[in-house]
């Protein structure tokens, strides 16, 4: 039988890879029946704690959240972010890795960077850890304003070097964040492993993207991001609701009491 990662790998070339964030259970029961992959991400920190940058995530934070996620999942393939500061050298890596994956059963970790982490993913894979890489915009290497990557010859040539890279060092597939159309399709025909865009054109093999942006939870303004449905109106129209039953005693009435 295919193991969940190659069953998503197979995917390549045939049909689109479907992933999205969840931080907590309730929300990965739902996306489960749809997604291929769920990512605890470290964006949790801007979406759920209004940090301003990711580097405030630690490790305990996202085994919390994942150990909740892990509830809502059966069949999606469950990655964990490993936050800023908890991969710096490859021993440091494995152990951090493995207490993730052994206090949250996820099925791997996803690590930022290229040329630079290229031993300690291949540690890791060696050591059996499945890793998703993740390249082009690092938010936990961002200083400043977030642009798009690939602008310059320097730069398509510096990202399309770390997909080979990381591709070589055994990662499973590549988050591609913000990475001009062009360079993401000439990367995704290049690699043998499905690249996953994110702000990165429809090239790419699948998509990701948070999953409170897409509900409309989040008053996201980025370019990348489509509100599919509006989360925010619903639940005002429920508490206004509750509100009002509650008021005029309409709530709770027998049914609801003991
Ligand atoms: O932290 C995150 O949620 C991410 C993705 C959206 C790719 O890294």
């Amino acid at each position: 039988m295919l193991s969940k990662i190659s069953k998503l790998q197979s995917k390549k070339n045939i049909s689109k890879i479907i992933c999205l964030t969840a931080y907590s259970k309730n929300i990965a029961e739902e996306l489960d029946k749809y997604t291929d992959l769920i990512l605890v991400g470290d964006s949790l920190g801007s979406v759920l704690y209004n940090y301003k940058t990711t580097r405030k995530v630690n490790l305990q934070m996202m085994i919390e959240h994942s150990k909740s996620v892990r509830l809502g999942i059966k069949k999606s393939l469950m990655i964990v972010d490993m936050p800023y500061n908890t991969y710096r050298n490859k021993f440091e890596a494995l152990k951090n890795c493995k207490k993730v994956i052994g206090e949250t059963k996820c099925d791997g970790v996803k690590l930022e960077g290229g040329i630079k982490i290229k031993k300690i993913v291949e540690y890791l894979v060696e050591k059996k850890i499945s890793v998703l890489g993740h390249i082009g915009i690092m938010p936990q290497s961002v200083r400043g304003k977030f642009k798009y990557k690939g602008k310059s010859q320097k730069e398509k040539n510096e990202i399309t070097r770390d997909a080979k890279i990381l591709e070589n060092a055994g990662v499973f597939a590549i988050v591609l964040e913000c990475v001009e159309s062009s360079l993401s399709r000439v990367i995704t025909k290049e690699i043998s492993i499905p690249t996953i865009g994110i702000g990165s054109s429809y090239y790419c093999d699948g998509q990701i993207l948070v999953t409170d942006d897409i509900l409309g939870l989040t008053q996201s303004n980025i370019r990348f991001v489509k509100k599919f449905v509006n989360i925010k109106a619903l639940i005002r129209k429920g508490v206004k609701k509750f509100k009002a039953e509650v008021i005029s005693k309409k709530y709770p009435s027998k049914r609801y009491w003991y």
